[in-house]
């Protein structure tokens, strides 16, 4: 042997033969090639002691019976603690401060409870059932060569059957009917995605046409009561409907799509807070009015910082900056809220003139890339 030679040790099972050309030394059953590969079979089974020594079966036994004994225990805890103690007795738990009596040990004897059940469980099955290995043959994957060819054969004696092959104004008149049936379907999805929804977001209950042409109160929700300038002070934020919603109310007719649409919230800031002159313009004295659907994906932006003056949105934080005219400064929508113009009535209440100048809500059409 020179140098370069190498060896291998034994492989129990297998015998080694050299290999032609670089003297490198491979198992029998290697060197025979892929399609005599021998199965090696399972390691040799390690028996536990439960299995060969009844005492430790015994053992084994007797502690997974404390085990489920202690569960026992726990539960009749838990049963005497609701009974036993009082609602409102109380102890101090340090860290946590005054603490609820009854609750700490019912907690506690049902974690005991559960927790012992399953420890139980566990040793038994690890000491005591049965650990011997099975091996189950898997069965060949591919069918039969016979049955392929048969499979074939039903499927072109279908095809047959049908006389398409013979019968070719039947095959293209029915490849025009489907083809043709698609045609309505896509046309209702693209239609429903496209300008018509556009449309309806920039109809909502805000548009005068819906209250004879008058202008349209600001009403708070859920009370649907009227609001006053004078109601609104600095800081303060109201969720607001307009007075029409309380005709679909009334009709029953599309409340819950009109309200979706016209949901808007009302903030009064400093006047000189306002960056925007169209911001300012379309408020009063420093209150303004925001849609409240997000222009991402359509939640509620229900969040105001006042000392910030930021809306936040919690679905995915977008953020808009109320005295720019609710810019986004954050988040993964691309358009500014929209502003709803409003002013004062006769008897001091605030009132939208017109309604939104844009859609509100998502704008995905809208976006070039
Ligand atoms: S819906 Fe508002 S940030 Fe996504």
């Amino acid at each position: 042997m020179n140098d370069n030679q190498t060896t291998a040790a034994p492989v129990e099972g297998h015998a080694l033969v050299p290999a032609s050309g670089d003297g490198q030394v491979l198992p029998a059953s290697l060197a025979a090639g892929p399609d005599t590969f021998e199965d090696p079979g399972l390691p040799p089974h390690i028996h536990r002691a439960a299995d060969i020594d009844p005492a430790a079966a015994k053992r084994a036994e007797r502690q997974v019976a404390t085990m489920f004994g202690i569960s026992m225990l726990g539960a009749l805890i838990f049963v005497v603690a609701y009974f036993a103690i009082r609602d409102e007795a109380t102890f101090f738990l340090p860290g946590v401060g005054k603490t609820s009596t009854q609750n700490v040990v019912l907690g506690l004897s049902l974690g005991v409870s559960i927790l012992f059940i399953g420890l139980g469980a566990v040793h038994w099955a690890k000491t005591l059932m049965s650990d011997e290995e099975v091996v189950e043959e898997r069965h060949a994957q591919a069918s039969s060569p016979e049955a392929r060819a048969g499979a074939v054969t039903v499927v072109s004696d279908g095809v047959e059957s049908t006389g398409l092959t013979r019968r070719p104004v039947l095959k293209y008149s029915l490849g025009g009917a489907l083809g043709l049936f698609a045609l309505p379907l896509g046309l209702q999805i693209a239609g429903s995605l496209g300008p018509v929804t556009v449309g309806e977001l920039k109809e909502t209950l805000w548009d005068p046409e819906n209250n004879g042409g008058k202008p349209i109160r600001l009403m708070r929700d859920p009370e649907m009561t009227p609001i006053k300038l004078a109601d609104v002070t600095n800081g303060s934020v109201f969720h607001v409907m307009p007075e029409t919603l309380q005709h679909s109310i009334d009709e029953r007719k599309h409340v819950l799509e009109g309200k979706a649409k016209a949901a808007v919230i009302l903030i009064r800031l400093d006047p000189n807070d306002i960056k925007v002159q169209k911001a300012r313009d379309w408020g009063v004295d420093g209150v303004v009015a925001y849609s409240k659907i997000c222009t991402h994906v359509g939640c509620a932006v229900g969040l105001y910082e006042q000392q910030t003056h930021h809306l936040l949105c919690p679905c995915h934080q977008s953020t808009f900056d109320l005295t720019e005219d609710c810019k986004v400064i954050f988040g993964p929508a691309k358009r500014a809220l929209p502003q709803l113009k409003i002013t004062v009535d006769d008897e001091g209440y605030l009132v939208a003139p017109e309604g939104f100048a844009e859609a509100v809500g998502p704008s995905f059409w809208e976006r070039k890339r």
